[in-house]
């Protein structure tokens, strides 16, 4: 759940380097640090905070020159964040420097024995005992880097994504993968290292992407060597282009990503069903489904796995899959799913939902899955992300890169991917008339215009912020295809104002949380005109009757909730299923302009980071 960049290469690799960092910050943000090599002196630059803070840093304590260099961004997980944790690590002679991405679980006994033979440590992470682990290969083998890395890497249990620096070879770096991912970027005479394509899409559009288990040598003016860990097999490097561009990392104009992105639904839905929605021919077209429509139509069951935002976007499709295709669905966090051993047969199909491809758990689950036999498939928005390598057939949902910490259109082209495989599986099980099917299809085409609409709606919506910005509690409520919409609602509201909020079905209300309602608490009720509208009117008769505040999402022209509540914010009238592709937008404008009254770092909450490659 950290960033790492590397440059070697003709240019100044310091500006590469802070700039690449930033691009990362979503993975980690809570410490920053730099390594440079000049030729002849190693210079470290390591700091708590942002990397805007390590750039004060090292501009005025260090010499920023080099071609060569390492960083990273850290999100903590072994020793809190400060200085010294900060990476890089050097070795105790000082010769080899790293950065990491990842876990060395058995790293206490390493240090343990090292620390036996000598070796010191002024850090708590694990990644200073790995790089302590190669010195000693390397000293006790008489082995090059490369053989040391590979020799210590057998010795460790874990997950990285690494980087080393040898003062006696510095014309190289060593770079290896096992479960964080890894990205080399190649130029001319110039290769650049990173956890994605991010940091270097200006400089070069060929890539190649590690896979588990292997490991590069980067030596400038040679070409990359690729070698497997494990048993020293050559690997060949598959080069492949980018198609990445620069406007789609940038804010474009925008204050935060986060606003940026949930701007760019509209845009996000079409590309999502671009090409596959073909409403004249009466047909979705999804290619990983199409080759695999046996083993949908003859499933017992499908598992949805997903962590977060996306699990919420699962169990939007439990309604879909079930209402519209009648296929028993269950949803499951993959974080208990993989532990709880599931009963798993080749009869199930398992679906893992990721916007970044690399959640550790979900990815834990479909490996799971896979040995037991199921049929695993994709949602992935990262292309060549380790969760859309892992499946066996996936669907990507194009949304473009999602850089704000909080998920938002990554929810809403997930839905959208989920409800196609959905109408398309009902169409196949001739549940549908072709003029239903072809309805539904024209009512999903026409959703974008229908966020636009919404999108209106944002002034609105920032002067109920205003009122209900120093709230400390919320309750969000929703019935059916919007009970998940409630749920997301409150995630947003939690992840990035720090404003306790709860979402909860309505009608469940009254089995406890009711309790908490006073004249202080807003609740936050999806009473769109489809789906149990009248019940969840005796639902806000009940809030009212204890002075909650009411903020309802409802219809456009509805009057009856219009009358009970305290805010309404419209949305366009569309089919039930559809509804949360509308219900969502205002929940996320919400939360991002409560976020930013309360002062709140919008795109990088605290103590969370984009891709979480932690269990
Ligand atoms: C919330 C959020 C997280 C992610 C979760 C899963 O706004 O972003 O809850 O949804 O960490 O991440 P992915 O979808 O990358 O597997």
């Amino acid at each position: 759940m950290c960033g790492i960049v590397g440059y070697i290469g003709q240019r100044d690799a310091y500006p590469i380097i802070i700039k690449g960092l930033q691009r990362l910050e979503y993975r980690g943000y809570d410490s920053a640090g730099i390594f440079l090599y000049d030729g002849e002196t190693m210079h470290l630059s390591k700091t708590k905070g942002k990397v805007e803070d390590l750039k004060h840093k090292s501009e005025t304590s260090i010499d920023i020159s080099g071609k060569l260099g390492l960083g990273h961004t850290r999100w903590a997980t072994h020793g809190i964040p400060n200085d010294i944790n900060s990476h890089p690590h050097s070795s105790n002679s000082g010769d080899l420097v790293i950065i990491h991405n990842g876990i060395i679980e058995n790293y206490e006994s390493i240090k343990k024995a090292l620390q036996e033979r000598g070796y010191v440590f002024e850090s708590d992470t694990d990644t200073e005992v790995l790089v302590n682990l190669i010195e000693e290969v390397k000293q006790k083998e008489q082995v090059k880097l490369g053989k040391a890395v590979q020799i210590a890497l057998n010795q460790v249990v874990g997950a990285y994504a690494i980087a080393v620096f040898d003062r006696t070879k510095p014309d190289e770096i060593v770079v290896a993968k096992l479960g964080s991912p890894l990205a080399i970027g190649i130029g001319d005479n110039e290769y650049f290292v990173a956890s994605d394509a991010s940091p270097f899409i200006e400089f070069t559009n060929n890539a190649v992407y590690l896979e588990d288990e292997e490991m590069a040598i980067i030596r400038l003016g040679k070409e990359i060597k690729l070698r497997k860990i494990k048993d020293d097999a050559i690997a060949y490097p598959t080069i492949q282009e980018l198609q990445l561009n620069i406007e789609e990392i940038e804010k474009g104009g925008y204050d935060h990503f986060m606003l940026k992105e949930i701007y760019e639904q509209p845009r996000a839905i079409l590309d999502t069903y671009r090409g596959r929605l073909r409403v004249n021919q009466g047909i979705i077209k999804m290619a990983g489904i199409d080759q695999n429509l046996e083993k949908f139509l003859n499933a017992n069951r499908i598992i949805i796995v997903a962590c977060g935002t996306s699990w919420h976007a699962g169990l939007v499709a439990e309604y879909t899959f079930e209402d519209l295709a009648r296929v028993p669905v269950e949803v499951e966090y993959a974080s208990e799913f993989r532990y709880r051993n599931p009963v798993i047969t080749d009869k199930d199909v398992l679906i893992a939902i990721s916007q970044s491809g690399e959640t550790a758990d979900t990815l834990a689950a479909i490996k799971m899955a896979k040995e037991k036999g199921a049929f695993v498939f994709g949602v992935c928005n990262v292309v060549g992300s380790s969760i859309a390598r892992e499946t066996h057939a996936g669907a990507y949902t194009h949304a473009g890169p999602e850089i704000g910490v909080a998920s938002t259109k990554a929810f809403t082209t997930q839905i959208t991917i989920l409800t196609m495989i959905a109408l398309k599986l009902a169409k196949e099980k001739g549940i549908f008339s072709e003029s239903r099917f072809h309805a539904l299809l024209t009512e999903l085409e026409g959703i974008p215009a229908k966020v636009e609409k919404v999108l209106e709606s944002n002034v609105l919506i920032e002067q109920i912020a205003e009122v209900y910005k120093d709230s400390t509690n919320c309750l969000y409520l929703g019935r059916g295809y919007n009970f998940p919409v409630a749920l997301e609602g409150a995630l947003k509201l939690k992840e990035i104002s720090y404003i306790h909020a709860e979402g909860y079905p309505a009608a469940e209300m009254k089995h406890g949380p009711i309790a908490l309602i006073d004249e202080q608490m807003p609740v936050v009720v999806i009473a769109t005109r489809k789906g149990h509208y009248e019940k969840v009117i005796s639902n806000i008769q009940e809030i009212k009757s204890r002075h909650g505040k009411i903020i309802a999402v409802v219809t456009e022209g509805d009057e009856m909730v219009t009358e009970l509540a305290d805010h309404v914010i419209e949305v366009p009238e569309t089919t039930e299923a559809l509804t949360p592709l509308l219900t969502t937008i205002p929940l996320q404008l919400l939360s991002y302009h409560i976020a930013l009254m309360r002062g709140c770092n919008v795109d990088q909450p605290r103590n969370l980071a984009k891709s979480v490659t932690v269990e």
